[in-house]
């Protein structure tokens, strides 16, 4: 069963997460982070630039969850260059050390083996940041996806493709797949944190927490791991 951690609001769940972030890099200069895009991690970025001032980080090393598939990797919505723009240059990351899987179309025969290869050399992923898709995803592991998946491309389904028109001119120009790492991947990270605010998540934090393990809720793949906590504003907390 995840933790579950209301917070007055996504400020507060960002710097309580950031709090555990400054923790392990201090205690490991090396730590290996599992980073997530979306608007809902954001907080937490914030709240790490203040509290990495001083702190030496020029040997963290990050994976990014996911990757749409076939956009230009200098496209400004791309997960390579949302990762560069809210993570990697704020927080004076060494940008060879965080990794982004492969979506270009020249990549993509060898990038699901390629990336789980660097993760399990890393040693491992010590805290992964979540978010979590209206329609229960994590990563982009839509529902469906295996609890034993693996890094591998994915189609996006027409909720995810409307909820993610809002970073992109129209509805055609949100691609169709993307590359993400499986749930069996997510689940062997040390710690799991999942953030979720607002009262149109309330149903996926439900489903997440308390609904039955499900691949028609991918986001109910956390219920399996021993070290869950979820971080939920009152809105996003309301059913469960
Ligand atoms: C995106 C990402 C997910 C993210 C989710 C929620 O499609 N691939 O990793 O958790 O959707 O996004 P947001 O945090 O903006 O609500």
């Amino acid at each position: 069963m995840a933790e579950v951690v209301i917070v007055r609001d996504a400020a507060a769940g960002g710097a309580l997460v950031a709090d555990e972030i400054v923790r392990l890099v201090r205690a490991d200069p090396e730590v290996v982070l599992g980073l997530a895009t979306g608007s809902t991690p954001l907080p937490v970025y914030e709240a790490l630039r203040p509290r990495l001032a001083g702190v030496d980080v020029s040997r963290v090393r990050g994976f990014a969850l996911d990757e749409y598939v076939g956009l230009d990797p200098s496209h400004p919505e791309s997960y390579r260059s949302v990762i560069a723009r809210e993570v990697v240059e704020p927080l004076g990351l060494d940008p060879a050390r965080i990794r982004v899987p492969d979506g270009t179309l020249a990549g993509i025969e060898h990038a699901g083996e390629d990336y789980e290869a660097a993760i399990r050399d890393s040693g491992g992923v010590a805290l992964q940041i979540l978010g979590i898709g209206t329609d229960g995803h994590i990563g982009f592991n839509e529902p469906g996806s295996s609890f034993a998946s693996l890094t591998r491309v994915k189609t996006l389904t027409e909720q995810t493709r409307e909820d993610n028109a809002r970073f992109f001119d129209s509805i055609d120009d949100v691609p169709r797949h993307c590359i993400t790492q499986g749930l069996g991947t997510i689940l062997r990270a040390h710690h799991l944190v999942l953030l979720a605010f607002g009262e149109g998540k309330a149903e996926a934090v439900a489903g997440a927490v308390e609904g039955p393990l499900t691949a028609s809720l991918p986001g109910s793949a956390i219920q399996l791991h021993p070290h869950a906590t979820v971080i939920v504003d009152e809105a996003a907390a309301s059913r469960l």
